[in-house]
């Protein structure tokens, strides 16, 4: 079982050339360390069809029934056919029902010896006293005996994920050397081989660490009620700065010593709050949350799951916030671990002499053209009542410790701080952003500034582009605004776990408007997008790219401030508000990505077809930074599910771009069909709160009941953003493909009757997601090999 140890040379023999070569156009990058893996859960299932969905003793209750009555229903007879469980269930208070659909839904959590099972994890979605679907990942096995959890004398799915990781790198490796090329040390690696040997590097260095640790007497003693020791050790596989690792390891007591554990009493909620923070951790910004709980590890036989009792803790470092779960027992191995900060990934290597670019080209979404216009605060009545530039006194970060005059006092302001969004500069690339540097509009909130960027040498490369700060908090403002309205319209509300300081009394947890950094000074060459749960900030982290000169600004692209806006999006929505833990890894990872690209793709796609590429003005690169430009044409792109088993779709850029290239190819079946609304924002509402028809929603129509049906958007571009946002409501936590794909063939079930089933499955069935897809000999680490499908369902075939 040590053998995997040996690994750790080839890692360290592969770091110098791999991670030695050139950085893209000679600039500097700085790869961010990010950890990302956990076990996929064999028996883990989203129900789709609701005319299956039959349990022992439920049926469907009366349409006026309270959705909550019905899940309670449903779910004690779900559960009762689950012989020897002594298990229970809270249903989360972050459920929610969408206004528009009337779908109710409904997030639980099981509970075991009255600790949660971090990833049992059942959404229902309830309308008119019928479960629609569900997906149901709860643990079935006995609880009687939890012993081997404590031992956790179970598989390691750490070791287990870095096993199959290496083996593809060490393919890869070996590849290069049979193909004739030079040495690594002197060739700079593959794309693949780049991307495979950063998930080493990032996840797999210290996979043995628990086992030296207690070897050497560390760590080993303590009791399972002491998150110390597990934090510890889960810091040392985490941190970047090797080092914090060196004196970690060096001073292993002096460190356990030296933090504290305080017992937190939440008045309001104990259940869902982590009941403990531990301070003095190494290279953390704020004290680590902490709770017991149990997650999911898959038997050896990897056909169910046994129960391991972990440490869950959130840990808020500079460039990462991780949700970790940490074997509770020594040796403390992390059997998962999400990082709910997601990059843009880095452009890939340019071979040759770099692609000459015309930003005008790229037309509306290149900002810069767009300053010389001057455009108006979008206030959408429905999404920013109070427009962009203003918030209550008492929820706003930077009046703490200021008396409101009165409790509703409202505060206006004249810079990029508002109720949605807190823009600013941040050149240290640190953590601090209330008093960062902002734009002022002064009175009237005018915010014109010049922009016109010169060529410098290189030393005077950044200052130059510093000039422009002004007109770079300025766009990322206007852009995050946008898009917090445009997705508010479409469903991303207070309930279901959107971004805003105050929620107008409309529900959902309130001070976590977006924290947007512009020219962020902690890399070059991509961004990121941290995503806590509802109630918590989100942060968004904008670069310069030094792909040209002068530098170009990613605030200024905005497909790429949208790409990053879009993980808090489809995070919040998957699995419910209150759960950042479903967009991991893997398939479910990589569709967090596509997401992104697809609606970055679909705002800025025109009536006029055209393929489209991502980020190509900052990466200054024709073909942008995916494999594949965005295309229904099968020679430009040829992506299908069955891609994924190619070498290089391990990370989840390369999944979300599959993802999104079948998003894309759906959507454009649904514009055949329906044709193409010039604007994706619906009209204003009246003063009375209703939604004028216009050319963007079909005539209301009713139920025999005389209740209105959903609104349902009459384009092809706008009832695909439409399906895919409810799609992300409906599916489960950590989704796979199918799952998505089923989900939204659901929401048009539940939204027009399922008039577009057909349609639909044409689209996916064209990049082989048809009925019959599938994926043979997944491990519970990923892998696996997929079959497309090209076919229909039968339904769908014309005789
Ligand atoms: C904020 O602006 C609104 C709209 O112009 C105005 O009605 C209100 O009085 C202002 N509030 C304060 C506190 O200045
Ligand atoms: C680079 O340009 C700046 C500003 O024009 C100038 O002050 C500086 O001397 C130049 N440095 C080099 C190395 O040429
Ligand atoms: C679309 O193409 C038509 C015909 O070539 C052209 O007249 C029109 O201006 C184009 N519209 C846009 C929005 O590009
Ligand atoms: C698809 O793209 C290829 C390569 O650019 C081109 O040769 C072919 O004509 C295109 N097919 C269609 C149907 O446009």
């Amino acid at each position: 079982m040590r053998t995997f140890f040996a690994t750790s040379l080839l890692i360290a023999g592969l770091a110098g050339g791999v991670f030695g070569h050139a950085p893209v156009n000679g600039g500097e990058v700085r790869r961010r360390k990010s950890l990302g893996f956990g076990p996929e859960l064999p028996h883990a299932k989203f129900h789709a069809n609701p005319y299956q969905i039959q349990t022992n003793g439920f049926m469907p209750m009366g349409s006026a029934s309270d959705p909550f009555v019905v899940a309670t229903a449903f779910l004690d007879d779900l559960l009762s056919g689950q012989t020897g469980l002594n298990s229970r269930y809270k249903i989360r208070k972050d459920s929610y029902t969408d206004v528009n659909t009337g779908v109710t839904h409904v997030y639980v959590r099981q509970m075991v010896n009255g600790l949660e099972v971090a990833d049992g994890d059942i959404n229902l979605n309830i309308k008119d006293g019928m479960v629609l679907s569900y997906g149901n990942s709860f643990y079935a096995g006995p609880t009687d005996d939890l012993a081997s959890s404590l031992i956790g004398d179970v598989r390691h799915p750490h070791r287990e994920h870095c096993e199959t990781l290496l083996a593809e790198l060490q393919l890869r490796v070996a590849e290069r050397y049979s193909s004739g090329e030079q040495l690594p040390m002197s060739s700079p690696a593959s794309v693949d081989e780049d991307e495979l040997a950063h998930l080493v590097e990032s996840n797999c260095a210290f996979v043995d660490l628990p086992y030296d640790l207690a070897s050497k007497g560390f760590a080993s003693q303590e009791a399972v009620d002491d998150p110390r020791a597990a934090l510890l050790q889960f810091m040392v596989a985490a941190t970047p700065n090797q080092d914090v690792v060196q004196d970690v390891l060096s001073n292993f007591d002096a460190h356990f010593e030296k933090m504290s554990v305080s017992v937190v009493h939440h008045f309001d909620d104990p259940e869902s709050a982590p009941p403990f923070e531990i301070s003095n951790v190494p290279d953390t910004v704020n004290p680590v949350k902490a709770r017991l709980a149990y997650v999911q590890v898959p038997n050896k036989a990897g056909d169910s799951t046994e129960l391991n009792l972990v440490w869950k803790f959130e840990v808020e470092m500079s460039d990462n916030w991780y949700e970790a779960a940490v074997s509770a027992a020594a040796p403390h191995r992390i059997v998962s671990v999400v990082d709910w900060a997601s990059d843009a990934p880095i452009p890939k290597p340019k071979p040759g002499a770099p692609a000459t670019y015309n930003v005008f080209a790229w037309g509306t979404n290149d900002p810069s053209e767009g300053k010389r216009s001057i455009e108006t605060e979008n206030v959408d009545a429905l999404a920013s009542p109070w427009g962009w530039h203003a918030l209550p006194v008492a929820n706003d970060p930077s009046m703490k410790g200021v008396r409101p005059s009165s409790p509703n006092a409202i505060r206006n302001t004249t810079s990029t701080w508002g109720n949605n969004v807190f823009a600013h500069e941040n050149w240290e690339g640190q953590n601090s952003w209330i008093n960062n540097y902002r734009p002022e509009g002064h009175k009237g909130n005018v915010f014109d500034f010049p922009y016109d960027p010169q060529a410098t040498n290189k030393t005077a490369a950044l200052g130059e582009a510093k000039k422009f700060i002004d007109i770079a908090v300025t766009q990322l403002f206007y852009t995050s605004n946008l898009v917090h309205d445009l997705y508010y319209r479409y469903g991303f509300d207070e309930v279901a776990g959107n971004f805003q300081q105050h929620n107008f009394g409309r529900g959902g947890a309130e001070n976590d408007a977006v924290i947007a950094n512009a020219q962020d000074g902690s890399g070059f060459n991509n961004a990121n997008f941290m995503t806590p749960p509802d109630g918590q900030n989100g942060r968004c982290r904008m670069y310069l790219w030094n792909t040209a000169n002068p530098y170009r600004d990613g605030d200024l692209e905005a497909g790429i401030v949208i790409h990053e806006l879009s993980h808090g999006l489809s995070t919040r929505l998957t699995g419910g508000p209150a759960n950042s833990g479903c967009l991991g890894w893997g398939e479910s990872g990589g569709m967090g990505e596509g997401w992104g690209d697809f609606l970055a793709t679909t705002i800025r796609s025109t009536k006029n077809y055209s393929d489209y590429s991502m980020g190509s003005w900052a990466a200054n690169r024709e073909q942008g930074i995916r494999n594949f430009i965005y295309s229904l044409n099968e020679t430009v792109n040829p992506s299908t599910y069955k891609t994924l088993d190619k070498p290089g779709y391990w990370g989840v850029h390369a999944i979300g771009e599959v993802w999104a290239e079948i998003l894309w190819v759906v959507s454009n079946g649904l514009i055949d069909v329906h044709g193409f609304s010039d604007s994706l924002f619906p009209p204003a509402p009246l003063e009375d709160g209703t939604i004028p028809e216009g050319d963007f929603y079909r005539p209301v129509e009713y139920t025999s009941a005389g209740k209105k049906k959903p609104l349902i958007p009459k384009h092809g571009n706008t009832l695909s953003v439409q399906l895919v946002l409810n799609g992300m409501k409906l599916q489960p936590c950590r989704p796979s493909f199918f799952e998505a794909r089923d989900a939204i063939i659901q929401a048009d079930q539940i939204l027009t009757g399922g008039e577009n089933f057909c349609t639909l499955w044409t689209g996916f069935s064209k990049r082989g997601l048809g009925p019959d897809s599938r994926v043979d000999g997944r491990t519970p680490w990923g892998g696996g090999i997929r079959t497309d499908d090209y076919d229909l369902p039968s339904k769908c075939k014309t005789a």
